[in-house]
């Protein structure tokens, strides 16, 4: 049996913030407790009480001044997307041919693809993700390599081998029959196994013919438990293409509806230019947006209007997320940085509380895992992150006048990334401390 005791600063949401003063959304503990045994929270609350209640000899880590908030979630990236990052295009169909496609390519070999999973988890270790939704290559290696090295930090992660069949190099090409096979194998391997789950992933409509959507409609109707990830509206070219490729579908969103694949366990990368029609369907089957706002603006895909979706008779449910290697950072504090400035841009206003919630309890609401991740409630996983508000010269001197946890959490968004990051704990155990 293994505990520990952590001390410090604990801020953890209770439900969505509808205000920038809603302070009975969140929990905050000055001098705060977090129990720690067997990797889930035991107990929470203040220092004095949870001190007094544990063993006398139980190992403290004492993380004052610090905050300690629950791990971050990272809710659509490309783990063969590392060496993507920072690659110049004009826009999402040029970037996807130019640079995207034949570094995926490169996943056939299963040296390369151990390689890249094992940098890729320890990025988002060192940025204070511990749980993310990603998508592998086409290739079954590659989810291999990405659920092995998963197991290793014992991580919750969603992820699977992408299905392709058309519109991309012979090299990133299955077929709806080895997609269909492939999948349920790697449902096989890995689904349950340590704290994965696999999702159902073709990649979108215009790399999948009508065959391959029907191979993904199977593999959801057999197993309607997992999550299903896919790409919506998220350039104009790449909308206009799609609608020619299914003349029949009424939009972009229709392609999915009739396939089967929309649903509560449907996360759906950028669905920035949804009509009303689409955001209806999003709203009544309880499929998820997901918002990527530095692939958004890096890529120049368009500005996202997350707070009109939250707004509506039917609202969307959203999430967020890196989308590296469209995205430019694996940092989930960067990540709202520019989610800000895109509601911004937009006459809205996305405030600190909002966006906190949305790393954490508002991320794993999405994948309805709230019982297990995205808050410091006792009986959840012990997936937490450190964080140091004062953690470059800049940002010290900034917190001289800071005078509220919300322009604490403010100036962390704003400033903040992967030096900001004190301690990544998975399942109770610390691991950024330990990355080389
Ligand atoms: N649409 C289809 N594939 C991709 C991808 O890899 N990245 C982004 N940003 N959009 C996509
Ligand atoms: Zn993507």
């Amino acid at each position: 049996m293994s505990m520990v005791l952590l001390r410090g600063r604990l801020l953890s949401f209770r439900r969505a913030p509808l205000a920038i003063d809603d302070t009975q959304s969140y929990l905050y503990i000055e001098d705060g407790g977090l129990l720690i045994e067997n990797g889930r929270i035991a107990a929470i609350g203040e220092y004095a009480d949870i001190r007094k209640a544990a063993p006398e000899n139980v190992e403290e880590k004492d993380h004052r001044p610090h905050l300690i908030v629950p791990g971050l979630i990272d809710m659509h990236l490309h783990f063969p997307q590392m060496q993507v990052i920072g690659s110049y295009a004009a826009n999402l169909l040029e970037w996807l041919n130019t640079y995207t496609f034949p570094e995926e390519c490169r996943f056939v070999e299963t040296a390369h693809a151990q390689r890249i999973a094992t940098h890729f988890y320890d990025e988002l270790l060192r940025h204070g993700t511990t749980t993310a939704a990603a998508y592998c290559s086409v290739h079954k290696t590659s989810a291999d390599a990405f659920f092995t090295e998963a197991m290793k930090r014992n991580m919750l992660m969603v992820g699977g081998k992408v299905m392709m069949d058309r519109n991309a190099p012979q090299g990133l090409l299955d077929t709806p029959e080895t997609s269909y096979d492939e999948t349920r194998q790697v449902i096989a391997d890995w689904h349950g196994k340590g704290r994965n789950h696999v999702a159902i992933t073709p990649r979108f409509a215009i790399t999948s013919t009508p065959k391959q959507m029907e191979a993904a409609q199977a593999l959801a109707q057999e197993f309607p438990d997992l999550f299903i990830q896919t790409h919506l509206s998220e350039n104009l070219d790449e909308i206009k293409y799609t609608c020619e490729l299914y003349p029949e579908a009424t939009d972009y969103t229709d392609i999915y509806v009739r396939y089967g694949l929309m649903g509560n366990k449907t996360l759906l990368g950028h669905a920035i230019h949804l009509s009303e029609r689409e955001a209806d369907v999003l709203s009544e089957t309880g499929a998820v947006a997901v918002h990527c706002p530095t692939s958004n603006l890096f890529i120049g895909s368009g500005l996202f209007p997350m707070k009109k979706l939250q707004r509506r008779e039917k609202p969307v449910r959203i999430a967020v997320a890196t989308d590296i290697g469209g995205g430019s950072s694996y940092s989930m504090l960067r990540t709202m940085d520019e989610a800000y400035k895109v509601q911004q841009l937009l006459g809205e206003r996305l405030n600190p509380l909002e966006s906190w919630y949305l790393m954490t309890r508002g991320n794993a609401e999405a994948l309805s895992m709230v019982d297990r991740i995205g808050t410091l409630d006792a009986g959840t996983d012990a997936d937490i992150t450190v964080l140091n508000a004062s953690s470059t010269p800049a940002m010290a001197l900034k917190m001289e006048v800071v005078k509220s946890l919300t322009e604490e959490l403010f100036l962390m968004l704003t400033m903040g990334d992967d030096r900001t990051v004190v301690e990544t704990y998975v399942a109770g155990r610390a691991l950024k401390s330990v990355l080389t």
